[in-house]
């Protein structure tokens, strides 16, 4: 049924010269078809320059929505039109007006989990690939508003030594790891790394010996000789981690961490995304312009590791 289904997908993505971009956490079918699998920046940056006309985000809104205003030329169909992101929706542009206007001289970064409309307000986007390196490059003698996540926000003040004026958004599927649920897999298996997304809490983080993005932690299991990790991150990376480590084990640290927005899309509501050309993810014009900026800077800025 699935190879049929995946046989319908090809033929329709040769038919209407489409690409298809996925998301790290997405079902792992949709991990094997897609032509391109990574992380928020590397996604952003395939859709910038991809030649296709047609990009097929299976993802969230907010990631669609980036793929539209790095390509506008291009059609984003997002294969499920509720597939959003509670952490995007935590943070309103008048919310941002409103502290950027209780902090006039700060310059704003916002994680790329955020609207088109929040992302007009900023001065740069970043990833969690790229946090630390952008806000780095920022003038020491500026104040920075960081939103809307308060644990990347924190993530990047340790890291960088900057006093980051931070919003309390957070991502309901990474805050349900918790200490308990990493000390005891820890016990269990005592030999292993502990990699963690910057998303987690602050204890998760502390107990961690990688905090990586989704994509740095493929690199990392990929160049590293140890055999066992613990996978604190939404559990749809493992799919990917056990095809290119078939000889290493992964433990996911809580097996609640599930997103159920990045489980919304089927290959059957992508057939229907290439066949009816739907959901359509538009940015209007005024607002494109004015995150596209914040997003070049996001995209040309590389994370180290
Ligand atoms: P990455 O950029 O690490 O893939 O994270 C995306 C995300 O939305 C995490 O919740």
């Amino acid at each position: 049924m699935a190879t049929q289904l995946f046989q319908k997908i090809q033929q329709l993505k040769h038919q209407r010269n489409a690409v298809i971009l996925a998301h790290n956490y997405q079902p792992g079918e949709i991990q094997d078809l897609a032509d391109f699998c990574g992380d928020s920046l590397e996604l952003s940056r395939k859709a910038a320059q991809t030649s296709a006309e047609i990009i097929v985000f299976c993802g969230v809104q907010f990631m669609a929505e980036t793929a539209a205003i790095l390509s506008p030329e291009k059609t984003v169909l997002l294969p499920d039109k509720f597939a959003g992101c509670p952490l995007a929706d935590m943070i309103t542009a008048e919310q941002l007006r409103q502290l950027k206007h209780q902090n006039p001289d700060a310059l704003v970064v916002c994680y790329v989990n955020s609207s088109a409309e929040v992302k007009a307000e900023s001065d740069y986007c970043c990833t969690s690939a790229n946090a630390v390196e952008v806000v780095n490059s920022l003038p020491a003698n500026r104040p920075i508003i960081f939103i809307p996540d308060q644990h990347l926000g924190r993530f990047v003040i340790e890291r960088t030594g900057r006093n980051l004026i931070l919003w309390p958004g957070y991502c309901p599927t990474h805050v349900v790891i918790t200490i308990e649920d990493i000390k005891k897999v820890k016990e269990k298996y005592h030999d292993a790394i502990v990699m963690a997304h910057p998303e987690c809490t602050e204890p998760v983080k502390e107990l961690a010996d990688q905090i990586l993005s989704t994509g740095q932690m493929l690199k990392f299991v990929r160049t590293s000789s140890v055999k066992k990790f613990i996978v604190a991150t939404e559990i749809g990376i493992i799919h990917t981690l056990k095809k290119q480590n078939p000889q290493t084990e992964f433990i996911a640290a809580s097996d609640r961490a599930i997103c159920p927005n990045m489980k919304k899309i089927t290959l059957d509501k992508i057939i229907s995304s290439l066949e009816d050309m739907q959901y359509k993810v538009t940015v209007p014009e005024e607002i494109r312009m004015k995150a596209k900026k914040a997003l070049d800077r996001m995209v040309e800025i590389l994370p180290e590791k």
